[in-house]
This record gives C-alpha cells, structure tokens and sequence, in this order.
C-alpha cells in the first residue's frame, strides 16, 4: 500500500557499509522510468554513481555535505533542455499571461538553469525513492551541490543539467519519520477566500 510507504519515508544520511544490489537498483531505475512528464517528453537521463572516488568527489562539490561521501549509491537526476524556445519561453507566457512581455524577452538559457531546481526530475526521484523504499533501502534529495562542477565531474553535454541528486543506502538507524503539517493546514475546498 502506498500511504505505508509514504509514512514511513524519511531523509536518510547515515549509510551502512553495504552496497545497493543490482536488482534493487534495477528497479530503482524502472520507477523512474515510468513517470509521467509534461507532453511525455522524459526529459532526463539518470546516472548512476557507484564507484566510490567518483561519489567522493561529488560529495566535495555538494557545498560541505560530507555524509554524501558515504553513501555507496548516488543517482544524478539530470534534466535535459527540450528547446528553449518552447520550454522556457512560449509555455510560460501561457502559464502567466499577466507577464507575457517579460517573458518574451527574457534569457532563455539563464532562465533554463536556474529553473531546473523546480523542474519535473522532482518526479523520477519520488517514483525511485519509494521503489527504493520498499526494499528496505533509504534515500536523501539533494539540491544544494555546484551544478556546474557535478556535471564536469560526470562529463555530461551542455544540454543535460544535474538538477538533484538522490542519495541511496540502508539505514544505520531505524527510520525516524518527521512530523508533517496536518491536512487542516495543507487543503482548502473550491476558494481559498470568497471572491
Ligand atoms: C528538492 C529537495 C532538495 C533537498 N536538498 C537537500 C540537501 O541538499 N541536503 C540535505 O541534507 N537534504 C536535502 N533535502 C532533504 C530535506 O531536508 C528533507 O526532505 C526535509 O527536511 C524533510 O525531511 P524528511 O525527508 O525526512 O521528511 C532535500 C529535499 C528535497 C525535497
């Protein structure tokens, strides 16, 4: 059952000395796989990391998160650019009308990157964290890395960006889930305030 999965989901940083086998990291990648994307574009590529000096180095360049280092299974959730013309510029002026001469003249590569952060790798990841999950192994997001030196590190073209990193292992401790606004907070029903 899903809900279980997801209450029991919690950032894991703390790595046994063991590695991920290659059937869990099979189907790790087949959940990914199978997210959906906006015009079913899969506009990613996912790399996977499991050689340890490489995974060292990555962990230097992810602004002190040392922890990183020991983890034996890291995945780079990269984004790839579709075309700037259609991903940064003519979708947006349909998403914020208000602003469609802003956005016609924005920097469409600048806006390319620093939009990844929110960009649908988010997907894949949350698809290969719960997979993960349910065979007992653990994970953590990370967003805050040097992007441009990850993707030195891992030779990647100019068009296929690291947008976050999901950090894999079996926990040292057992899984602490921590608290989440309740629903009261979170939900409105039809207006948020009357018109
Ligand atoms: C998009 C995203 C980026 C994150 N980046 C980092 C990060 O760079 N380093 C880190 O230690 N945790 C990172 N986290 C983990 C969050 O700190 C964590 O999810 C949050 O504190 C809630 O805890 P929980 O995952 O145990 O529910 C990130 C989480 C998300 C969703």
């Amino acid at each position: 059952m899903i809900l279980d999965l997801l209450r029991r989901r919690c950032s894991v940083r703390r790595f046994l000395d063991r590695p991920v086998p290659d059937e869990v990291i099979a189907e790790i990648l087949e959940a990914g796989r199978l997210s959906p994307s906006g015009g079913n574009e899969q506009p990613w590529k996912f790399g996977v990391i499991a050689e340890r000096a490489l995974i060292a180095e990555i962990a230097a360049a992810a602004c002190g998160q040392q922890w990183l280092a020991a983890a034996p299974l890291l995945v780079v959730l990269c984004a790839t650019i579709v075309a700037d013309e259609r991903g940064a510029r003519d979708i947006q002026r349909d998403r914020f009308p208000a602003w469609s001469g802003a956005v016609a003249g924005m920097d469409c590569a600048l806006y390319a990157r620093l939009n990844l952060e929110e960009h649908q790798t988010k997907i894949p990841g949350t698809h290969m964290a719960l997979a993960a999950l349910e065979r007992g192994v653990g994970s953590t997001w990370v967003s805050r890395f040097d992007v441009d030196r990850v993707a030195a590190l891992l030779g990647l073209p100019e068009d296929c960006i690291p947008s976050e990193i999901l950090a894999f292992g079996y926990p040292v401790e057992p899984p602490a889930p921590r608290p989440k606004k309740p629903l009261a907070e979170l939900v409105f029903h039809n207006r948020f305030a009357p018109r």
